[in-house]
């Protein structure tokens, strides 16, 4: 899959996106059919034990990546950009982004977007990295904005469509769009020609995206925007209880779970 593939679907098919940490998790996404595998920085709280994105660094961002590029046949890997690893000095953030692709196997990038990143998506686009922008409520922004939803008013709203625009202007090819009102979700898809991929913007953007975790059930909740469908932690729970169990009682290892060396009878 390419970007100019994920593009074409804008308006036609929905674009499906789902995140991936590592491996085994991103070989069961690709093959279960995905558009587009997200190696997310939320990596930080939902693998890493952080309590936000803030600490992930591009190392752990670019071997995490590398994991997942390894195994993915058909998605599009995209590496997300962590914590002030672009928009601050340009050589820099090309670098750190050449990297998810020359090193780590990524297939783009996804940069947290504002008005620092109009410029960088054009640079990086010419340069060959596609980009995906990502507006509304952006993690990295949580010690400025909180985790709320953004663009509720009027003036807000206006800024995240603006945005959109400058970032379809500048090459971007798919929109994230994180925590929004429905209608302006709905508003941002009609404006732009470039897919948008919502999570908790509505029913009208062109394409989802949520964490693995929530969607498996790794999580014990999920986000109200966010959905379980299914109960990988009861199950890992069950397996790891049923594990010691065995273990205390003597069940296991049992006999077939064992070999024994006839050569070594007459040891001692
Ligand atoms: O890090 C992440 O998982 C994300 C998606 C939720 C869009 O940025
Ligand atoms: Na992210």
């Amino acid at each position: 899959m390419r970007a100019k593939d994920i593009r074409a679907k804008a308006g036609e098919e929905p674009v499906t996106m789902l995140t991936a940490y590592d491996a085994p998790t991103a070989r069961i996404v690709d093959e279960a059919g995905t558009d587009v595998v997200l190696v997310g920085d939320s990596m930080g709280n939902l693998r890493l034990g952080h309590d936000s994105t803030l600490p992930v660094t591009v190392d752990e961002m670019a071997s995490a990546t590398a994991a997942v590029a390894r195994v993915v046949e058909d998605a599009f890997v995209l590496a997300d950009m962590p914590f002030l690893s672009f928009g601050a000095d340009e050589a820099a953030a090309i670098e750190n982004c050449g990297r998810m692709v020359k090193e780590a196997g990524a297939d783009g990038v996804k940069l947290e977007c504002g008005p620092h990143t109009v410029d960088l998506t054009r640079r990086l686009t010419q340069l060959g990295v596609p980009v995906q922008a990502h507006l509304g409520l952006t993690p990295q922004h949580e010690n400025e904005t909180g985790l709320f939803r953004q663009g509720t008013e009027e003036e807000t709203a206006q800024e995240i469509l603006d945005l959109a625009r400058e970032h379809e202007d500048a090459g971007a090819f798919s929109l994230v769009l994180e925590h929004v009102p429905a209608n302006l979700g709905a508003a941002v898809t009609d404006a732009i020609d470039i897919p948008t991929i919502g999570i908790g913007a509505g029913p009208d953007c062109d394409g989802q995206v949520l964490t693995v975790d929530e969607v498996v059930g790794l999580t014990e909740g999920a986000a109200p925007f966010s959905k379980r469908f299914g109960d990988v932690r009861g199950e890992m729970e069950r397996a790891v209880g049923d594990y010691l169990d065995a273990v205390e009682s003597g069940e296991f290892p049992a006999d077939e779970h064992s070999y024994v060396e006839d050569e070594l009878d007459d040891l001692y």
